[in-house]
């Protein structure tokens, strides 16, 4: 379900002489996490996430995202963009790979032992990361909705999604922003 936007916060951060850093969209996302009200006024739906576009520093791209008890984004990355996420309530578990990873030309890759990482962030919690960072992003709670910020930049020009088999990650499909927007 996508919404309207109702509320822009000021974009700040990141200028067309220096476009927003990993910091830029993290301090973004935090001080809008913090906005309780604009945090309240995401719709909420038990079948399914909802999202709410926002205006991000410096050009970026940022969502505002209510995730259902048990929901997930599955394995993917957002290629050559940087971002940021922070919880805003509830609490979501970020599953990410300690690797770097060959860009492009492939189609299956056998991950070593050990490359997996996973944290929880709790409201107020977030992390920023680079470009091609795989990862999955799950509300683990079996009764609570979630609530949290992104932030991107570039703007997603491309989302690609894996599917993982054991220590195996296959490219599935590659989303380009009309399929999202
Ligand atoms: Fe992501």
């Amino acid at each position: 379900m996508s919404v309207t936007p109702s509320v822009s916060p000021a974009a700040t951060g990141g200028t067309a002489d220096s476009p927003p850093t990993q910091a830029d969209l993290l301090d973004f996302a935090r001080r809008t996490a913090a906005d309780t009200e604009l945090i309240a006024s995401l719709p909420l739906d038990p079948e399914g996430r909802t999202w709410v576009r926002l205006e991000g520093p410096g050009g970026s791209e940022a969502w505002l995202i209510g995730w259902p008890p048990g929901s997930g984004t599955g394995w993917h990355d957002h290629a050559d963009s940087v971002g940021a996420f922070v919880t805003a309530d509830g609490a979501l578990t970020e599953s990410s790979l300690a690797a770097r990873l060959p860009t492009d030309g492939w189609k299956t890759l056998e991950l070593a032992e050990g490359v997996d990482r996973e944290r929880r962030l709790p409201a107020g919690q977030g992390r920023s990361f680079g470009r091609h960072h795989v990862h999955e992003v799950l509300n683990e709670s079996p009764d609570r909705h979630a609530v949290s910020v992104h932030a991107y930049y570039p703007p997603l020009p491309r989302i690609r999604r894996y599917s993982r088999t054991g220590q195996v990650l296959r490219l599935e499909q590659v989303e380009r922003p009309e399929d999202w927007q």
